[in-house]
């Protein structure tokens, strides 16, 4: 799904060769300030390396219209901001934004349900616990369905019950829909059970 060729990055991280394969779940594990945001971060283009190239299904990213990738390659961060207001506004909001029609009410409910929030939707995130407003975050990445999810630590602010039956339904979506997840985590444990190739940054990190 991406080759990252002769890449590098300014005094962050140099990569030779990688490969990142479709229909898996790729977790990337190391060292804070290692560079595993700013590996998603240019894999959804919100950064250019200094050197090499990353190629999207064969194509060259360079050659790729940014918003163009950004409707089938969708990163969750790592400090998501979320709108103080309702929890279907933020739904809402992505939607639009990537100018995709609203699904019904009771499918935006089922969203929340695979997240394992037990709120309305009419319920103001401004109230929602940090735990809660992260899943939110991530309820706004699934309910746009794309292609390839770029993860950033999903489960920082969970409880270890929950980043586990967040990592089970993420890994079910990947498996059952075909989508492609690189997901971050500093869990080891959930890299060895639920990843299906796993990437130490470390050995590419020039910190
Ligand atoms: N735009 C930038 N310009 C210069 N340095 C940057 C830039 N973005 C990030 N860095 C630096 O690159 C390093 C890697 O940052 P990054 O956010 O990718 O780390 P990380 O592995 O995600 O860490 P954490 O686990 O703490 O989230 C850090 O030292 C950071 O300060
Ligand atoms: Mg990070």
């Amino acid at each position: 799904m991406f080759e990252i060729i002769d890449m590098d990055l300014k005094g962050i991280i140099s990569i030779p060769y990688l490969k990142i394969e479709a229909n898996k779940l790729t977790v990337i594990l190391g060292p804070s300030g290692c560079g595993k945001t700013s590996l998603l971060k240019l894999l959804n283009k919100l950064i250019s390396p200094d050197s090499g190239d990353i190629y999207y299904c064969g194509k060259n990213l360079k050659d790729i219209n940014s918003l163009e990738l950004r409707k089938e390659v969708v990163m969750l961060s790592q400090n998501s901001p979320l709108f103080p207001e309702s929890i279907k506004d933020n739904l809402k909001a992505a939607l639009n934004y990537h100018m995709l029609p609203i699904p019904e009410n009771f499918e935006l409910r089922e969203i929340l349900k695979q997240v394992g929030i037990n709120k309305d939707l009419d319920d103001k995130v401004l109230f929602l616990s940090g735990g809660e407003k992260s899943r939110v975050a991530l309820a706004r990445v699934l309910v746009l369905d794309p292609q390839v999810y770029l993860l950033d630590e999903p489960g920082a602010s969970l409880d270890e019950k929950t980043e586990i039956f967040i990592t089970e339904m993420l890994k079910d979506i990947c498996q059952k829909k075909g989508k492609t997840m690189v997901m971050v985590t500093h869990s080891k444990e959930i890299a060895r059970k639920y990843g299906d190739v796993i990437i130490d940054l470390k050995e590419y990190s020039r910190g």
